[in-house]
């Protein structure tokens, strides 16, 4: 798919992907230069025994020792061995650009790749897997030993990783009593169930049996979660009585490393500055083990309403440095860090509730379309230095396309469609959506929930907090408000006859990270009130958007022409029409307030006014030569065109330091 090119000599071929002020070098670089290259000097000599040749998956034949830590260090086979990785998740990436992404980590000269794996793509419905097409994890990782990389595998069940409920299935949460990421019985008959299914997936591609997977990590971060001292005993066990028989590992943040804890796994760390002593303090938890940062993160994701994220390429070069010249392994979070396509992206919620964007740029090594960035080009600068290999070179990029605007020209209206395509359920109380009887019992795990009762008069409209996470309050279609976690109270106006009130709620993303995990129930949790009476009466209609439900759109509806002016909640339709072989692209939608866009059906992600984000990114793979229908859906105020273009736009920068 991609052709080799000769080195660039730094970084001067970078096509810039992520917004070309992201590519600004601060005035300390010619300074640092000198200093980086006796650095480098230093590094090289200290590293020299570290001849990686030959310990490469496809070649090394004899497999009984595996990855070994003692005696300060990790050793493959016997021989010393540093982990250089980087992560890249198969599930944010699109399955044709696997191999490519793969290729490019390798070629930065590292030797593994990490990823995840999302329990809540491979178990959407309890007790019905899905191991295919973008989620064929054992494709992924015989991708990776084909290209000459290790593996660390890094199940969960809980990842975190700025994702849904950090991986965990939402219909989980049906059980009023569940204890997520404890012993609680709920839970670990649910997490046996799903590694029953999973781990038979991987055991045969671990290195003892011949495969590229060299270590396993148990759980992610439970220290900074802790919540149950038998849980990490327990989950190293599930992995151990299923045939994992490679090294395992733990990885936590420098608070939560003591708790995190768990005998006869290897602590690892996470960071992205390197406190001074942290790596004595990792020493000292552990005597004569090698040290290895887990995660280094290269950058940092982003939440609507905030600035887009970055962080420094010296700095990164600066502390990776300072980690190489110490002795340590480094796994670089995120190396290529993708897309949160559809509605998978995750949460935080501390003081207030902040939602993930659907890019996972990350301001990592690789762009989110796979470009090169001049994170790239430092760290392979270092890392081919310091190793013996022979390192692929790195593959041209893809040129991206600007197909120009594409026209919205027909609409139908969220009111019009829905008495006619869902069947709403009844209920004289709310229902928040993982508990609705749809999905064939599991719920509602994503998307909209549409919640209508008859109003008598109107009032003071009141929310409790019981609205996750946003809710547009409709009399009839006309628009009063919103409500959310800050604004909970709206005056809906007297009128008379016979009146609906809509509350049309948007999950937003479960939250990922704290210890909230167990209150993650979205749609309305529990009473909503008008002048202090609770409603009562509800028709539920449960909005997850799947392709299924966009493909019955237009067989059922006469979409009109769009008026001058439209409001949403509003279905628009254009096509994109590509003459020739597709190339990615990135949706800008200048003019459109807040919504969804899906192509030829499926969910791209959500777009948001208040930013950061102004594009989304539209993999080629998602198009097809010739007409590819584009749907957005608007909440409110649309716009008219959307516009294809060649150049990201992720939003006002923002230094993390
Ligand atoms: C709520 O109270 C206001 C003010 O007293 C009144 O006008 C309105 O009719 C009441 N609404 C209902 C539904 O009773």
């Amino acid at each position: 798919m991609v052709g080799q090119v000769g080195v660039p000599g730094n970084g001067a071929r970078a096509v810039p992907g992520g917004g070309s002020a992201m590519w600004a070098c601060g005035g300390r670089r010619r300074r640092r230069l000198l200093g980086g290259l006796l650095m480098l000097l230093l590094v090289a000599v200290a590293l020299r025994r570290f001849n990686l040749t030959g310990l490469v998956p496809m070649q090394l034949k004899g497999r009984t020792l595996g990855l070994q830590a003692r005696d300060s260090q990790f050793f493959l086979e016997g021989k010393p061995f540093r982990i250089f990785g980087g992560s890249v998740h198969y599930f944010r990436v699109p399955r044709e650009y696997w191999k490519d992404r793969l290729i490019k980590l390798k070629s930065c000269g590292l030797n593994t790749v990490t990823t995840y794996v999302p329990w809540n793509l491979h178990e959407p419905i309890r007790g019905t897997f899905d191991f295919t097409k973008n989620l064929d994890l054992k494709a992924f990782i015989k991708t990776a030993e084909e290209v000459g990389l290790w593996v660390i595998l890094r199940p969960g069940p809980y990842i975190c990783s700025e994702w849904d409920l950090g991986g965990l299935p939402s219909w989980l949460l049906q059980d009023p009593e569940m204890h997520l990421r404890s012993t609680y019985k709920g839970f670990t008959d649910a997490v046996d169930y799903y590694f029953d299914h999973l781990i038979p997936q991987v055991v045969r591609l671990q290195y003892k049996n011949g495969g590229p997977i060299i270590a396993v990590q148990v759980e992610n971060e439970y220290g900074s979660y802790a919540e149950d001292p038998d849980y990490m005993a327990y989950m190293k066990a599930a992995l151990l009585e299923r045939k994992i028989v490679e090294l395992l590992l733990t990885s936590d943040n420098k608070d939560g490393l003591t708790s995190g804890f768990v005998s006869g796994a290897l602590a690892t760390i996470n960071f992205q500055k390197m406190d001074p002593g942290i790596m004595t303090y990792l020493g000292t938890l552990q005597n004569n083990m090698p040290k290895m940062v887990m995660e280094y993160w290269t950058g940092w994701f982003d939440s609507w309403g905030g600035p887009h994220n970055v962080f420094d390429v010296d700095e990164m070069m600066t502390t990776v440095e300072k980690v190489i010249k110490s002795g340590a392994s480094i796994n670089f979070y995120m190396f290529h860090g993708g897309t949160n396509f559809g509605f998978m992206n995750g949460a935080l919620h501390f003081d207030e509730y902040k939602a993930t964007i659907t890019s996972y740029d990350y301001d990592a090594v690789l762009t989110e379309s796979g470009d090169y960035t001049p994170k790239f080009f430092r760290l392979r600068e270092l890392f081919t230095s310091i190793t013996e290999t022979n390192w692929p070179l790195p593959p041209v990029i893809l040129n991206k396309a600007s197909y120009g605007a594409i026209l919205m020209q027909q609409c139908v209206s969220l009111w019009e469609v829905l008495p006619s395509l869902l069947e709403p359920v009844k209920s004289e109380q709310p229902i928040n959506m993982e508990n609705l009887p749809v999905n064939n019992g599991n719920g509602q795990a994503f998307g909209y929930t549409l919640y209508e009762t008859v109003i008598p008069g109107g009032g003071e409209l009141h929310s409790h907090n019981h609205i996750r996470d946003r809710a547009q309050v409709f009399v009839n279609s006309l628009y009063i408000g919103y409500l959310d976690y800050t604004m909970q109270q709206l005056s809906i106006p007297n009128g008379q006859g016979y009146r609906v009130l809509r509350l049309l709620v948007e999950n937003c993303g479960r939250v990922n990270y704290g210890r909230s995990l167990n209150n993650q129930r979205k749609g309305l949790i529990g009473d909503i009130f008008l002048n202090k009476t609770s409603l009562r009466n509800f028709k539920i209609y449960s909005l997850e958007m799947e392709p299924r439900f966009i493909e019955s759109l237009h067989k059922t509806f006469p979409w009109s022409a769009v008026p001058d002016s439209a409001v949403g909640p509003m279905f628009f339709r254009g096509t994109l029409h590509v003459q020739q072989t597709p190339r990615d692209t990135y949706l800008k939608l200048e003019g459109w307030e807040k919504g969804v866009v899906f192509v030829n059906g499926k969910n791209l992600g959500r777009y948001w006014k208040i930013g950061p984000q102004e594009t989304l990114y539209l993999p080629a793979t998602w198009l097809k030569q010739g007409n590819n229908e584009i749907i957005v859906f608007e909440e409110r105020i649309a716009g008219r065109i959307i516009q294809s273009t060649d150049l990201p736009f992720l939003g006002r920068i923002h230094y993390v330091s």
